[in-house]
């Protein structure tokens, strides 16, 4: 049996342990990551950093407005370090906004024209990761079946024979969509853009949250057609699904997708070690390993041949200032609702 003093040296060997354990922990560096591509992409992402840096990741998978929104949420109690993926409009925004960080990155050098003027019109508070073409994935079977079309045209999809056959996200969650609605706005003139949703809104049988969830129900056939990024569709087809990707004969739109450090965020030193080693040509690699084939921004990243080719779709002369602005993108956000998230 235990003598009182024998009792009360083993609780204070006890405390002492768990103070050197809780010591030990805190030493530990740590990242709160904030993703906005695919989940399988997010998770490769943090474990490629945390082999690379000893770095343990937090992470967390969000479309892109739902992130921004976010953002803006924590902005008097930031929780997220880095940014990583998701279209560059809303990290544009959110550094308009000054919910992101300043940091110039030594890799800029490394990075493509593109990317680097993600960065100059931010005043370095944003940076391109990749890039892609908006598009349509289409399944094969159900228009076979269905006896339908193959669309080649956004023209296509108003028309009354893809009746609910079409699934596109909703603009306020999915960064995809919202470069869909700025891509249309280019494109037709703001108004007729607007037209051009409404009748649209008439085929369209789900607005998801995400923007990469209409390719992925256009490959299990729970929709005919898709609006998505092309390599969201390819991704598919490598998957196996009996899925085909158009690129629309007006042209279309591009997303450059973006990373941003978090202002005020819990590990600033961590956030930039994030920030160089996710513009390595190594780590851009990680993409095609876990079937994600946008076009890398580092020159030096191999572009996976499966990446549809930004030379050869048509792509407009996407306004990235303007569309990432502030106003534009709240307008543009608060007319989709009034006109077609109203609609039913
Ligand atoms: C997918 C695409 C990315 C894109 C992202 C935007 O993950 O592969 O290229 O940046 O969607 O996501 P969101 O859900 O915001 O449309």
């Amino acid at each position: 049996m235990k003598t009182i003093s024998g009792r009360l040296r083993l609780l204070a060997s006890t405390a002492a342990l768990a103070v050197t354990l809780s010591n030990g922990a805190a030493m530990a560096e740590s990242l709160v990551l904030y993703c906005s591509v695919g989940e399988e992409w997010c998770s490769a992402m943090a474990n490629g950093f945390s082999r690379a840096t000893g770095i343990d990741v937090a992470m967390t998978r969000k479309s892109s407005g739902e992130t921004y929104a976010q953002l803006k949420a924590e902005a008097s109690n930031p929780k997220g370090d880095v940014w990583w993926g998701g279209t560059g409009d809303p990290h544009l925004q959110a550094a308009e906004e000054g919910l992101t960080e300043e940091y110039t990155s030594p890799m800029l050098e490394k990075l493509q024209p593109w990317a680097v003027s993600q960065a100059t019109s931010s005043g370095n508070r944003t940076v391109g990761i990749y890039a892609g073409a908006l598009g349509f994935t289409y399944n094969t079977e159900v228009l076979e079946d269905k006896n339908l079309p193959v669309p080649s045209c956004w023209a296509d999809l108003i028309k009354p024979e893809y009746k609910g056959e079409i699934q596109i996200a909703n603009p306020n969650s999915s960064g995809t969509a919202y470069t869909a609605l700025a891509s249309l706005v280019q494109l037709l003139g703001e108004d007729a853009a607007f037209d051009y949703q409404k009748q649209l809104h008439n085929n369209i049988n789900q607005y998801t949250k995400s923007g990469s969830a209409p390719a992925k129900a256009a490959a299990r056939g729970e929709t005919g057609i898709g609006i998505n990024f092309m390599h969201d569709g390819v991704q598919q087809r490598v998957g196996g699904f009996p899925v085909k990707v158009i690129a629309p004969c007006e042209g279309t739109g591009y997303e450059i997708g973006s990373m941003s450090i978090v202002k005020g965020g819990p590990n600033p030193d961590a956030a930039r070690k994030w920030y160089d080693w996710a513009l390595t040509a190594e780590a851009q690699e990680i993409g095609a390993s876990v079937k994600s084939f946008q076009v890398p921004s580092n020159v030096g990243a191999k572009v996976p041949p499966e990446a549809p080719s930004l030379d050869t779709v048509k792509l407009i002369d996407y306004d990235f200032k303007e569309y990432g602005s502030s106003a534009t993108r709240q307008r543009l956000l608060s007319r989709w609702d009034d006109e077609i998230g109203s609609l039913n």
